[in-house]
Order: C-alpha cells, then structure tokens, then sequence
C-alpha cells in the first residue's frame, strides 16, 4: 500500500460500523490510509468488519464492542481507546437509530435512547476528541445525520427532532473551526438501504413507497467526499436535496401535513 496516503499515520474512529452506512464510511476512511477503530454492539460484525479492512487496505484496525445509548458510553469508549494506546484524529459520529409510529404509547425509553444515541453520545464523543483536532490543526468530525434533520415528524418525532439537532450542531462546529484546518461535515442521507428501515418500521410507511432506497456505499462515499472538502452539509440524492432546501419557503403547517401523510402507515 502506498504511504503517502492522506490518512497514514491517523487514526479515525467510526461509531456504528458494525453494518450499514458505518461500514461503508470505515471502508472510505480505509482506504485512504486511516487506521481506523470500529464501535458498535454487535462484537462478531464488528470484528469481521475490521479484519476485512485490515487485510484488504493494509491499515491497523480496532474493534470495540459498546453500547453507547448508555450515559457515559462515549467515555467509557474513549477510555477503551486511550487504553490500547490509540488516539482520535479524525470522528465518525455514525451510530443511530429511528422509531417509526405517534409519540402517544409509544416506549419512552426507547424513545429517550434516540436522544441519548444520535445527540448525547454524538456530542460527548465530539467534546472529548475536539480540543486534540483542534491543537493539530487537522483531522475533523463527520456527522450522520438525515434528511429528516430540515423539518419537524409528525409520527417520527423524536427521531426528526434528534437529527436536527446533529444538523444544527456541525453547522456551528464548521463554524468554529473555520481556518484552523478541522474539518467538519454533516451528511444527511435519504432513504438508504441499510438495516435501519427493519429496525425503525419504516418500511411499513407510505415514504417507503416513494422511492428506491440508495445504496450505503454511495451515500458513505458522498459523506467522506464531502467532509474532505470540509463542505458544510451534504444532502444524497438530487430529489432529497431539493426537497430539502424547498422547505423554509414552504408554509409550515403544510410541511407538517406533508411529513405526517408520509409518515402515516400503508
Ligand atoms: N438508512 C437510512 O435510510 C438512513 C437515512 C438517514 C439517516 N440515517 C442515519 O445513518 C446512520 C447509520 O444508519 P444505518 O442506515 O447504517 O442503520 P443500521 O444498519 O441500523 O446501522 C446502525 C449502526 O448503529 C449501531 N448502533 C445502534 N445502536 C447502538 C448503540 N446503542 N451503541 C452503539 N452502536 C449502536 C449499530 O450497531 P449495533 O446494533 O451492533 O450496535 C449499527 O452499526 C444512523 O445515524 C441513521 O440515523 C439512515
């Protein structure tokens, strides 16, 4: 493997890198010369996940098995890493998950784990590793978040309401780390095909009708292209993107009808 690739001698840590787009993303990072350390619960996928990378890019990969919906899961994380030694040049906040169905009866810690996953374990994950980006004068955060982070979801609420707050917060990193080399993106993907969809219910959903999920490997790639050219927001997908950016000009109450018949069952 050439050394003069960008990320030789870095390391980049991806969080849910035991399927979908995480894996994809670890594999963009692989390939670019990071060694790379993978998080997620699944310790069997994960550890395929990273012998596969190691032997097909020739890099040093870590697999470490943890749940990070827990308070303090990306302290204990980081405390795994700084024990084998390793450090975080580069961050790849990629672990979530979706809840489809009305906020009434649903589960509340199911709910509350969306926030603590793809908000609290995102942010405290950023706040440790930032402060090093930041006296290197490289590496950088790329964000997971979602279409779903442009507009409020009847019927998915807190998971629109969750990714709009990762869309929020890497917009002011970006921000804040304007001219000192820390590059900060925020991916937001459309329908992607992954095991998210199973695992949320949307796929019982009229949005599941309206289109064919993308392929994880073209949005993980369009994520890292992105965050390399430290551009600011990515949205997949032409009719994801001009959807998105139709929004603010549209009246409210009819955004919210819209996104509550998309949400609402078959
Ligand atoms: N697929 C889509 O249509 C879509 C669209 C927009 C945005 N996204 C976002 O893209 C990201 C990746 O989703 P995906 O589509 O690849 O879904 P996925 O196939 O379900 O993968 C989710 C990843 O997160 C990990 N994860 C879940 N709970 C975790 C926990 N408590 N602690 C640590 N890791 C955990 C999972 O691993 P374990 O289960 O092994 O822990 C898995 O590696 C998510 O943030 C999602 O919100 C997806």
């Amino acid at each position: 493997m050439p050394s003069n690739r960008e990320g030789a001698g870095q390391t980049t840590l991806v969080t849910g890198a035991s399927m979908g787009i995480g894996v994809d993303l670890a594999e963009c990072v692989a390939k670019d010369g990071y060694d790379v350390i993978l998080a997620a619960r699944s310790e069997d996928a994960l550890k395929s996940v990273a012998d596969r990378l190691a032997k097909a890019h020739g890099v040093k990969t870590t697999a470490i098995a943890i749940d990070l919906g827990v308070p303090g899961g990306g302290e204990k994380l980081a405390a795994a890493i700084a024990a084998r030694g390793l450090t975080v040049d580069v961050l790849v906040n990629n672990a979530g998950y979706g809840i489809a169905g009305a906020f009434d009866g649903s589960d509340r810690a199911a709910q509350l784990g969306m926030i603590d996953l793809n908000d609290r374990a995102l942010a405290e994950l950023t706040h440790i590793y930032w402060p090093r980006m930041l006296a290197n004068r490289r590496g950088g955060v790329l964000n997971v978040a979602s279409t779903a982070s442009f507009q409020p979801g009847p019927l998915m609420a807190i998971y629109y309401a969750s990714k709009a707050f990762v869309l929020s917060f890497s917009e002011a990193l970006w921000k804040e780390a304007e001219g000192t080399g820390v590059r900060v993106s925020c991916l937001c993907p459309g329908p992607t095909a992954s095991k998210f969809r199973e695992r949320a219910g949307t796929g019982k959903t009229r949005l599941s009708r309206t289109g064919t999920p993308m392929p994880s490997a073209v949005v993980a790639e369009m994520g890292y292209r992105a965050w390399k050219a430290n551009q600011r927001v990515v949205i997949t997908g032409t009719r994801n993107r001009v959807a998105a950016r139709l929004v603010p000009f549209l009246p409210r109450r009819t955004v919210l009808g819209l996104v509550h018949n998309l949400q609402s069952p078959l």
